[in-house]
């Protein structure tokens, strides 16, 4: 197993790389299942997720080819198999996103269900709600979830559940539609930019989508989809990540290829902390005014704060001066980087789903435990400006949704390495 080391306290200064979203390119990756000949995706980032979607793709019969520069190549060669099993699914529960593609295209989807995962309960019963509503007929067989249908018929589908709408269920129901008879209605729909990727992807491969971006989508089935080519959105939550790494480190940074007008929400609390945040020719330009401002935070579905920065966020909201509140709606136990950022001398209470974070002078270096993805993020940035050295330990989770994090990072003026556990 592989760590970070992080010696804290230089500022980041330069220009870097946002890559392509790891959570638009997961459900269009998917949803070259549905097409017939090559679809072609740029700007898919190289990620552990990605590569665990590829195998799966390979499993399901999807052959796939990448190019030096990123781009990914899928085709369909064989049909037989749609069965996603728990070996895959239980490693990225973004597995899920194959159920809407085999269940139109093969008539058959068996899925694992992904259970428990470190940030909390994460159902699926919006997916298997949504397909049924399609006309398929559902069972569970060993932990899988078993559909099936003749034919899908569209219908009028309401996707919201107790924390808002589901982005996946969003994204599974309308690949499912794409190809189901007459229209589909989905209400309560997911606004998140990587469904409206997806949906311009699939209209690209002739599907007739409109109302993406917005809470009602508007789906017309056709015969058939075919491959198209396809630039994959900036990841806002690494642009995000790279905003606050300028904010607590009292950087200067460029993001090249950050888009704005995805991050909204982000950049009117960066802007209340103190960053600076300007458009800029090729992205997005942020520098540090030298202060940290408290503020309050409620995660919320797009537009509103991604749960996706919330851990950065709080790294941030450590240093700032005076009393800040994180309440977190999607997940409200998401919150396991908690005890490790105190661990680093943060003065963090939590209550429920909210945490009350009172600023301190400063962070102190300390071994800490990544538990996932974007709380091993918030961790890196801790160390970054944490006096002496943190230990990140369990790299693999950055891994999963940052691509080269610590090449990023060292380029901009970090001083981070990854090293292997004794
Ligand atoms: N929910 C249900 N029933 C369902 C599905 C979801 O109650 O059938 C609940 C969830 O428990 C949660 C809320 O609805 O409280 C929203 O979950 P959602 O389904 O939108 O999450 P997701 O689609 O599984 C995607 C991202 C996550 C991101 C969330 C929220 C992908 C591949 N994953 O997950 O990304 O946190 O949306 O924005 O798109 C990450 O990248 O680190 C990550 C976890």
């Amino acid at each position: 197993m592989q760590y970070f080391e992080i010696v804290g306290g230089t500022r980041l200064k330069g220009t870097v790389e946002i890559s392509g979203a790891k959570n638009a390119a997961l459900p269009i990756m998917a949803a070259s299942i549905l097409c017939e000949g090559e679809t072609v995706l740029r700007g898919v980032p190289d990620l552990a997720d990605v590569r665990q979607m590829v195998l799966l793709l390979n499993k399901l019969g999807v052959r796939t080819e990448r190019d030096a520069d990123g781009t990914l190549r899928l085709r369909v060669e064989d049909e037989m198999n749609a069965h996603a099993e728990y070996e895959l699914v239980s490693k990225m529960r973004a597995s899920v996103c194959v159920m809407g593609p085999l269940l139109a295209k093969r008539r058959r989807a068996q899925v694992a269900m992904p259970g428990g995962c470190a940030i909390g309960d994460r159902p699926i019963d919006l997916h298997i709600l949504g397909l049924q509503t399609l006309g398929a007929d559902s069972d569970l067989v060993n932990g899988d979830v078993l559909l099936k249908a003749k034919k899908l018929k569209g219908a009028e589908i309401f996707l919201g559940g107790p924390f808002g709408s589901s982005v996946t269920a969003t994204a599974n129901v309308m690949m499912a539609a794409c190809l189901a008879e007459g229209r589909t209605v989905i209400a309560a729909a997911a606004c998140e930019p990587e469904v409206v990727d997806l949906a311009d992807f699939l209209n690209a491969c002739g599907a007739r989508i409109t109302g993406q971006g917005t809470p009602e989508i508007l789906i017309d089935g056709v015969a058939g989809l075919h491959g198209a080519e396809h630039r994959v959105i900036p990841d806002r939550i690494e642009a995000g990540t790279f905003m606050i790494a300028a904010a607590i480190t009292n950087g200067d940074l460029e993001l090249h290829n950050a888009r704005m007008d995805h991050m909204r929400a982000v950049v009117d609390r960066l802007r209340r902390v103190g960053l600076i945040v300007e458009r800029g020719e090729k992205g997005i330009v942020v520098s540090s005014s030298r202060r940290l401002e408290p503020v309050v935070i409620t995660t919320q579905p797009y537009p509103g704060f991604p749960t996706d920065l919330q851990a950065q966020a709080m790294a941030l909201l450590c240093l700032a001066d005076g009393n800040s509140v994180i309440t977190e709606k999607i997940y409200p136990d998401r919150f396991l980087h908690v005890g490790e950022l105190n661990r680093m001398g943060a003065h963090l209470r939590k209550e429920g789903p909210t945490v009350i974070i009172e600023g301190a002078k400063r962070l102190i270096g300390a071994p800490v435990m990544a538990s996932d993805l974007r709380a091993s993020a918030g961790l890196i940035l801790a160390g970054l400006i944490a006096k002496g050295t943190t230990r990140v330990h369990r790299a693999y989770h950055i891994d999963r949704g940052y691509e080269r994090i610590e090449e990023k990072l060292g380029k901009l003026g970090a001083n981070i390495r990854r090293l292997n556990e004794a």
